[in-house]
């Protein structure tokens, strides 16, 4: 560990700089995170979706299993849209008729307008008095920051761009986790175009650890040991592997998922709108490319719960052609083990790596 690593490590009071990425609809389980939190990293829970009470549950459920410190990540922001009715194409609605069927689900209809969850899953949160808080899609109010600091909560906020970074350091952040544009999952874009902030992390990361004060997490295509030490070398206090724990048994992702992303090509994701209206990186299958050629996605979040049905459904029957495939472009080099197997494979990696550069 150099210097950054050990006082990031210090002052969260874990073993290794290694976070175990959060990841929202059923990747990061309570097992998942606390088996992470026990091997010495920070486990964490992507609790977007859940309700305050299930946040409540997810993080006793985590509490029982370890009383390492571990995170919890919501989204701040994207329904500044919301409350007004977002209209559905026909064409969207058409599409999704056919998988429906195909899964043999009654006809799509158009959701009723969402209401930002965020205000009540924060008070969730604050009740529930955890170690460490992570957002994306934007920062929390400052009244929010205030009271998550009073109560003892570090407070990550996601940069996909430099200029996200300061505004996060300004706003009181902790620490910031550096999305590179390999990452799984959503983009954590919020000051920028979407199509503009695809920085690669080898680009952002030497960057935003150059223009902010505060700890750097990096994210984005990390894999194994090397990735570490390369994280490090260019700047970061910490990694984020977020695909690289989706393939672990604890994680909740169906298995046929987990076999997708490890037969899975680093040419075989690409930036989607087609399942929840905002860019998020997925490995390509029918549903995805039938949506982007219908040019029909509805915005979010009402494309996320206008799809909603379909993927729950796809789920359950373990169909990969109709559920979002979050992942990461290092998904050639995703391994199937446990959470703390991986752990214990990754500090050795971060060795066996520096031994290597030293040779
Ligand atoms: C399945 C999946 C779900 C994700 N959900 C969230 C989330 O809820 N909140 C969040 O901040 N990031 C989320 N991310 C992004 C991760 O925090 C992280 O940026 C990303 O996984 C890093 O890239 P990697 O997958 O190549 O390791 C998700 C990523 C994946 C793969």
């Amino acid at each position: 560990m150099n210097a950054k690593s050990r006082a990031f490590c210090a002052r969260l009071g874990i073993a290794h700089p290694i976070v175990q990425a959060p990841m929202a609809g059923g990747g990061s389980t309570p097992a998942l995170a606390a088996e992470v939190s026990e091997a010495g990293g920070l486990g964490f829970l992507g609790a977007a979706y859940l309700t305050p009470a299930q946040i409540g549950e997810a993080v006793a459920e985590v509490r029982k299993r370890t009383r390492k410190p571990f995170g919890v990540n919501l989204f701040c922001g994207g329904f500044e849209r919301a409350g007004a009715a977002e209209p559905v194409a026909p064409a969207m609605l058409a599409l999704l008729a056919r998988h429906h069927a195909a899964l043999g689900l009654p006809p799509p209809e158009a959701p009723s307008p969402q209401s930002d969850p965020a205000p009540a899953q924060f008070e969730a949160l604050l009740a529930a008095r955890v170690p460490v808080f992570s957002s994306t899609f934007g920062f929390p109010a400052p009244d929010i920051v205030a009271r998550m600091k009073a109560a003892g909560t570090f407070v990550i906020g996601t940069a996909t761009t430099v200029e996200e970074g300061k505004r996060l350091a300004a706003a009181g952040a902790d620490a910031i986790q550096a999305q590179g544009a390999e990452a799984g999952g959503h983009r954590g874009t919020f000051a920028a175009p979407f199509e503009r902030a695809m920085i690669g992390l080898m680009a952002l990361l030497p960057a935003l650890a150059d223009a902010v004060e505060v700890p750097v997490i990096a994210s984005g295509g990390i894999m194994d040991g090397r990735g570490i030490v390369a994280a490090e070398a260019l700047g970061a206090a910490a990694v984020a592997l977020g695909t690289a724990f989706l393939v672990c048994e604890e994680a909740g992702v169906p298995d046929a998922y987990k076999t997708a992303i490890l037969r899975a090509a680093e040419d075989e994701t690409t930036l989607t709108r087609a399942f929840s209206g905002r860019p998020a990186r997925g490995i390509v299958n029918a549903f995805l490319e039938e949506a982007e050629a219908s040019g029909a996605i509805a915005p979010f979040p009402t494309q996320n719960a206008l799809t909603r049905p379909m993927r729950n459904a796809a789920a359950k029957a373990g169909d990969v052609e109709r559920l979002s495939l979050w992942a990461g472009q290092g998904v050639r080099l995703a391994r199937r083990m446990k959470a703390a197997e991986l752990m214990r494979v990754l500090v050795k990696e971060i060795e066996e790596s520096r031994r290597a550069l030293a040779s």
